[in-house]
């Protein structure tokens, strides 16, 4: 065992979905035995909150890059120096649309979706500006055995287009956004994704879809994917699978998009919110 070697408590929170974790410092580089523990502590708990750290775009990079290959991060502009970070920022003046705001999970319109996204609270409104999950392996397991079978042969079609396409939520913004979204038409490209993934650690069935991204079932007329779209979407919603995450200053949190949906919160009207996010690659979703 590595002289530097500090062990990581984990306080659950949500028994098998959330814990906080500390005892570490993100700072600095960590010796192995430390990484396998933050990678079995961030299996048993997909939401995963790292207390007390002080980290900067810089430090986020270098334990990002610890824990595996960076994803790739389409549609927002990285920060100079830092290739694979972004800023999640709303200033105080801030009119616009909150970034990531609706029910979603990270890039899945993109054919190798990411693993992991982490997200460091630089600066932390007093109140609201909360980021809040949805356990899709849980929503899973509670449909009907009628239900899972309908979902076992079918494809969510995922697109970017609503959210960064010409005619996306972000090509209205006003001038008041400060994020550095690119709005493009490759944005309307389409991906094919199994509606049930297999979770590729667990090999829990997890549902795939999303509000934002997933945009049809591949097949089925239009009215057809809406309906049953709108019933997953209701369903993996449900106060029984969700948790709300209250930001302190100084967390990290890590999630698993592969077995969560999220979104940002507001409720901090007046104030900024700065965070520091990057991610981690991915795996093609496998059908359950
Ligand atoms: C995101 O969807 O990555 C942003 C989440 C947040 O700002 O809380």
């Amino acid at each position: 065992m590595s002289a530097d070697f500090k062990p990581l408590t984990l306080t659950p929170r949500v028994p098998q979905f959330a814990a906080h974790a500390s005892g570490i410092d993100l700072s600095r580089p960590l010796p192995p035995e430390t990484l396998d523990a933050v990678r079995a502590a961030w299996r048993d708990y997909p939401v995963l909150c790292f207390t007390d750290q002080h980290l900067d775009p810089a430090s986020l990079q270098d334990f990002a890059a610890q824990i595996g290959p960076f994803g790739e991060d389409p549609y927002v502009a990285p920060l100079p120096d830092f290739p694979h970070v972004i800023e999640v920022k709303r200033e105080a003046r801030e009119t616009a649309p909150i970034f990531g705001s609706q029910w979603h999970s990270d890039w899945s319109f993109q054919a190798t979706p990411p693993s992991a996204t982490l997200l460091y609270g630089a600066e932390i409104p007093p109140s609201g500006g909360d980021t809040v999950f949805a356990d899709c392996v849980a929503a899973y397991a509670a449909l009907s055995p009628t239900m899972q079978s309908l979902l076992a042969g079918l494809n969510g079609v995922h697109t970017a287009a609503p959210a960064y396409g010409p005619k996306g939520l972000f090509s209205r913004d006003d001038a008041s956004r400060s994020m550095r979204i690119i709005v493009s038409s490759d944005a309307e490209r389409c991906e094919v994704h199994p509606l049930v993934r297999r979770h590729p650690e667990s090999g829990r069935p997890a549902l795939y879809v999303n509000h934002v991204y997933t945009v049809g079932i591949e097949g089925m007329r239009r009215d057809e994917s809406r309906a049953l779209l709108e019933f997953l979407f209701g369903h993996l919603t449900q106060p029984e699978f969700v948790h709300r995450h209250r930001w302190q200053p100084g967390s990290l949190l890590m999630w698993d998009n592969r077995r969560v949906v999220h979104f940002a919160d507001g409720g901090y009207e007046g104030h900024r919110r700065l965070m520091y996010r990057s991610t981690l690659a991915g795996e093609r979703p496998v059908r359950a």
